[in-house]
């Protein structure tokens, strides 16, 4: 038994500005949730996947298959953490509660299967692992009147990127545990350090970025273009 995508693709994408929510925003002609469900179902490791939908989502094209492996469509949440565990809970029937699940975000297009490979082969105890980058640059932290207070040192600080791969019981179990106690979680990894869990940090390509802004679209476009297939 393989393991199982979990695409959290209900936000609405304010940040970007315009109408369409970000994961809509097309690449050659496909929208970037595609390039990022292609890349993870394409993977021989990787059985199928489930996405996590707005209740009124219009744009979905209601896709049941990609890649020859199945698609399950879900409604997410209001938070990002609501939507993985709506897309857990979505999958009971289709996976075991060892099943690995990959919680990788709708609007990462630039996803490589050497990274999902290194990231399966890290992820099979019970803490997990995440792809994770260091960072590269010299951090500030902003004091009164937007002055430098002082310099962070930046060893042993990590961006934490997606996929992020847990066991699919123990992963539903720490986000009902955050969202129990009222925290709000911005990555999955964080849910599991707060049950004790110690997720592996495994270092993927810098170039699997976030679209977040429309620069960030225009670089992920020039990526892609440039792999070859
Ligand atoms: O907004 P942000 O870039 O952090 O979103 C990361 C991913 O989480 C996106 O794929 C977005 O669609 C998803 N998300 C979600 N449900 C929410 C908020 C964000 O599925 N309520």
């Amino acid at each position: 038994a393989g393991a199982w995508a979990v695409v959290p693709a209900a936000g609405r994408g304010t940040r970007f500005g315009g109408e369409l929510p970000k994961q809509y925003l097309t690449i050659n002609g496909k929208p970037l949730i595609e390039h990022a469900l292609r890349a993870l179902l394409s993977h021989p490791g990787v059985a199928g996947a489930v996405v996590a939908l707005a209740p009124d989502d219009t744009h979905w094209p209601g896709w049941t298959e990609v890649e020859g492996k199945p698609v399950i469509r879900c409604v997410g949440g209001t938070e990002r953490a609501d939507s993985v565990l709506a897309a857990l809970h979505a999958l009971s029937d289709d996976a075991h509660d060892d099943t690995l699940v990959l919680v990788h975000d709708a609007a990462r297009p630039n996803l490589w299967h050497r990274d999902i490979t290194r990231l399966l082969d890290s992820a099979g105890d019970n803490d997990g692992a995440i792809l994770a980058a260091p960072v590269r640059d010299t951090l500030k932290r902003a004091g009164d009147g937007g002055r430098i207070e002082c310099t962070e040192s930046r060893e042993r600080l990590w961006r934490a990127l997606t996929p992020q791969a847990f066991r699919r019981c123990a992963l539903r179990d720490a986000l009902e545990h955050a969202a129990r106690d009222g925290i709000a979680v911005t990555d999955e990894a964080m849910a599991m350090e707060r049950t004790g869990a110690r997720p592996r940090l495994v270092e993927g390509r810098e170039d699997n970025l976030k679209v977040t802004t429309p620069a960030d679209l225009a670089l992920a476009e020039f990526l892609l273009a440039r792999r070859v297939h």
